[in-house]
């Protein structure tokens, strides 16, 4: 199973694949979040630039047609063409066992306003319903509770700790594994919608 390079709606967000056109809206988000990306994110080095941004996009329109990885670039569904929100991607990390991996990052400015959750629970619905995975991950380093907040609502299961599985800034970083398998996507299928859709859940879990 494979995915077409349409665009994904949310209720707020758009996500679709990168064009070449993007770099400098990649560069400028990346560059106005650099901060925080860097705190967690290895590839998020203080120099990033256009030259960086540039391999990103070709590497990913590259990847998405060798069918290895898909990267959304997240925008605003009112104006399509306005601020790089930030990027969410899905990939297989085992096709013979069918596992996923989500990961996303979005830019400082916007943080809080539940783009990552509604990006990555509509990512979550084309993992289970279009790629046919049976468990999607996302490995968060510890201390990131905003990110850990992402996975908390979409009903993720922690699973345990990876020790020191990533160098960031010189320093290695022990990571969370949280996942969810199919059966239980199945059962949250109303609940995982709810946060697609941009709307607050009443009960997490439900
Ligand atoms: C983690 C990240 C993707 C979250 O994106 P976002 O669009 O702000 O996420 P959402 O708005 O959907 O949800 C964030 C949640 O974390 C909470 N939060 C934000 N900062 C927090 C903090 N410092 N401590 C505790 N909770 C925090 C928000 O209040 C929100 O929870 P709530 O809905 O219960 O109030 C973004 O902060 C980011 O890109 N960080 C840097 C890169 C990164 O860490 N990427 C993920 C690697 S696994």
């Amino acid at each position: 199973m494979e995915l077409e390079p349409d665009p994904l709606f949310t209720g707020q967000f758009v996500l679709r694949p990168f064009r070449r056109r993007d770099v400098d809206a990649l560069t400028g988000a990346v560059r106005a979040s650099i901060n925080e990306l860097h705190e967690w994110l290895p590839w998020a080095h203080l120099g990033y630039g256009r030259i960086e941004a540039a391999h990103f996009v070709r590497e990913s329109i590259k990847a998405w047609r060798e069918t290895r990885a898909y990267d959304y670039c997240i925008r605003d569904r009112q104006e399509e063409e306005s601020l790089h929100l930030g990027n969410v991607s899905i990939w297989f990390v085992s096709r013979g066992f069918r596992t996923g991996e989500i990961g996303y990052w979005v830019r400082s400015d916007q943080a809080s306003r539940g783009i990552a959750t509604q990006a990555t629970a509509r990512l979550a619905q084309i993992g289970f319903d279009q790629l046919r995975m049976h468990r999607i991950v996302l490995r968060i380093a510890v201390g990131n509770r905003a990110s850990e907040r992402v996975a908390e609502k979409l009903n993720f299961v922690r699973e345990g700790i990876l020790r020191e599985e990533l160098k960031v800034r010189g320093s290695w970083l022990d990571h969370t594994v949280y996942s969810m398998l199919d059966h239980e996507f199945d059962r949250q299928r109303q609940h995982i919608a709810d946060l697609v859709a941009g709307e607050q859940p009443s009960i997490e879990g439900a």
